[in-house]
């Protein structure tokens, strides 16, 4: 079969890879891929929001299934777009994506239907949300309502702080329309965990836990970021909060969705807190999570193409895990999340380990090697049954950056905290 991946990241590398080992596989495209993805696809230069030039491909290329990686272009509404050409394709409508792309419905969403999640209230007015804050004290967490790259969350230490937030948001249009309404939220305390599943209406089935590191310095110091690395399973995380977490929150959601008439197909991802009450839901995400992605996909041993045809037909995937740990970190451009530079030449990427995976995550391909296209620029990994040994595998694996000015990553990702 011909399979379309939608993306350009770390995740859709990772996606491609998994996908690159399926026997069903017979060519693989991305659109528009990277540097990386090159290897394995014909990489098509169409953006990930060119839905009509994406169902034009799809068509010409008489692709069979098309996977979408990113948000923008469900909220786009391609999952729509395809659907209505007959095509293939594996990813949430527009209207499901909803739970993505505006917090405010998803708080609504979470009340009604007694999904645990953190308190909290949408405001459109400044001074209405600042008389809030001030109401509740800090800590409190102010979130522009529609799709904002990871940026649009603050989590203020101080009144001052979040009423900052509001007013950058509200009153100074830092994010646009996606910030005309503000979801100020209660703090909550605990360690946090990613869990996604595969749903199809109301069958769900969930994968393993993973744990993204948001913050770009070591001890979770400094600013947010797109994900500076994960690791999956999650050591400390108890069987029965996950239990808790798929019955409590993944099963009701999914339903919800159906019931309100926007049945969810895809990856549901739920960013959840483990607090002193069992997991709460701080954020749901319409597609899988990248960096988490990167380290979840090298533990499933089924074929994606099949898992994504046994969704869709509403069977069972029957998904089967490798006892394995694996684990990986961000390699990024120096400055980021802030600025920095791009086409940063990178080290001779035979230089790695052969007990490292290299996922690319913002490269593009030049005549003598590779260069930065982004922020997040590689991702190395490894899978191994003892964790100490695959942690061990990617700080070999970071060697050949070490050192290097161009380029920043975490080195305390990995040790199960
Ligand atoms: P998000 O972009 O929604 O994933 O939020 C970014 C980060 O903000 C999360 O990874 C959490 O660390 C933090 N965060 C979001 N909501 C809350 C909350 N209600 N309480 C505490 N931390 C939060
Ligand atoms: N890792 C968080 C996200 O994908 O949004």
């Amino acid at each position: 079969m011909k399979v379309l991946v939608i993306g350009s990241g770390g995740r859709e590398h990772s996606i491609v890879a998994k996908l690159a080992s399926s026997t069903k596989v017979s060519a693989l495209y991305a659109a528009p891929g990277n540097g990386g993805i090159a290897d394995l696809a014909t990489c098509v230069p169409i953006d990930v929001t060119a839905v009509e030039e994406l169902v034009r491909f799809a068509k010409e290329e008489q692709i069979d299934w098309t996977f979408v990686g990113p948000e923008i272009p469900l909220l786009a509404g391609v999952v729509n777009a395809f659907q209505q050409e007959g095509l293939h394709v594996f990813g949430p409508t527009k209207e499901a994506a909803l739970i993505e792309g505006s917090k405010d419905y998803a708080k609504r969403f979470m009340r009604t239907h007694g999904i645990p999640t953190a308190a909290s209230e949408t405001f459109s007015d400044a001074e209405k949300a600042k008389a809030y804050i001030a109401e509740q004290g800090a800590p409190i967490v102010v979130k522009a309502d529609g799709l904002a790259a990871g940026k649009g969350v603050v989590v203020a230490q101080t009144v001052e702080e979040a009423n900052e937030a509001v007013e950058s948001m509200l009153v100074g249009n830092q994010f646009g329309q996606a910030g005309s309404l503000v979801v100020i939220e209660e703090f909550l305390e605990g360690k946090e965990f990613s869990l996604m599943a595969f749903v199809n209406g109301k069958n769900v089935y969930p994968l393993v836990p993973a744990r993204d590191h948001k913050r770009v310095y070591d001890n979770d110091e400094g600013p947010n970021t797109g994900g500076m690395g994960a690791f999956a399973p999650i050591p400390d995380l108890k069987q029965t909060v996950i239990d808790e977490a798929v019955s409590r929150i993944l099963k009701p959601a999914a339903s919800g969705l159906a019931e309100e008439k926007r049945p969810f197909t895809g990856v549901l991802y739920a960013g959840l807190i483990e607090t002193s009450n069992g997991p709460k839901v701080i954020e749901f995400n319409a597609r899988f999570g990248d960096p988490e992605t990167q380290v979840i996909l090298p533990l499933l041993e089924n074929d994606l193409l099949q898992v994504m045809q046994d969704v869709t037909a509403g069977e069972d995937p029957k998904l089967k895990w490798k006892d394995a740990y694996a684990t990986g970190t961000v390699i990024a451009a120096s400055g980021y999340p802030g600025s920095y530079e791009k086409q940063l030449p990178i080290p001779d990427l035979s230089g790695l380990p052969n007990d490292v995976f290299c996922i690319h995550a913002g490269t593009e391909r030049k005549a003598d090697g590779f260069v930065s296209s982004g922020g997040r620029i590689l991702f190395i990994g490894s899978v191994h049954h003892n964790r100490a040994v695959a942690v061990e595998s990617v700080k070999k694996g970071l060697d050949i950056f070490k050192d290097n000015p161009s380029f920043h990553y975490r080195t305390d990702i990995g040790f199960g905290e």
